[in-house]
């Protein structure tokens, strides 16, 4: 059982990072092996429309270190990604990351690699709780039309400071049980 962690902030000691930690740290509880990833420090291109994947099974025609991340997601059972909310959406790193799964989108992935188990944590500034929950909502449903097993979401809000949910011991809560449910597919 593998689990995968994929960092969606520039920032080195953010509030994603520390969610995504705190998810993985709940599936190595129940036993997983983790490891993660941050988007910001990996060369990821946009995807370029070139359809190479369609006609090749999958496979990406651009070199760059999402091939990394695909053969990662392939030997692994489940991945995080986390995002701060950036402009009402996801962050510019944590898109490149999501438009690239395009190339698993009906290629047989699953049938080949299995169903992958997928969470996501988002972080934002504002204080209303509630401000993008829609946003969220809808993220999930394209997770899950592209294929994957949406297993929960945790959003933690007014985290204007780096590292401000430290001391949110709740959130931090609802992320290692988020991280024992990712294993269990
Ligand atoms: C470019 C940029 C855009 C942002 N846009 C929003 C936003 O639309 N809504 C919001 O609530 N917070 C926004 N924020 C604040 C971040 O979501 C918030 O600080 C978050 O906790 C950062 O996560 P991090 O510590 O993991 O980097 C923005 C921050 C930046 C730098």
């Amino acid at each position: 059982m593998k689990v995968l962690g994929f960092v969606g902030s520039p920032r080195e000691d953010g509030n994603t990072k520390i969610m995504v930690e705190a998810v993985l740290k709940g599936a190595r509880e129940a036993g997983a092996e983790t490891e993660l990833f941050n988007l910001n420090q990996m060369d990821i291109a946009p995807c370029q429309a070139c359809m190479h994947c369609k006609e090749n099974e999958g496979e990406c025609g651009t070199d760059d270190d999402m091939q990394t991340a695909y053969a990662q997601i392939r030997e692994s059972d489940a991945f995080v990604l986390g995002s701060p909310v950036y402009m009402w959406q996801m962050s510019a790193q944590a898109k490149l990351f999501t438009d690239r799964l395009y190339a698993n989108f009906k290629t047989g992935f699953e049938d080949k690699y299995g169903q992958k188990a997928v969470a996501l944590v988002f972080s934002q500034g504002n204080p209303d709780k509630n401000l993008f929950q829609e946003y969220f909502y809808y993220t999930q449903n394209m997770f899950e039309f592209l294929g994957y097993k949406m297993v929960g979401l945790i959003s933690s809000h007014d985290n204007s400071i780096p590292g401000a949910v430290e001391n949110k011991k709740e959130v931090l809560d609802q992320a290692r049980e988020l991280g024992m449910k990712l294993t269990q597919g």
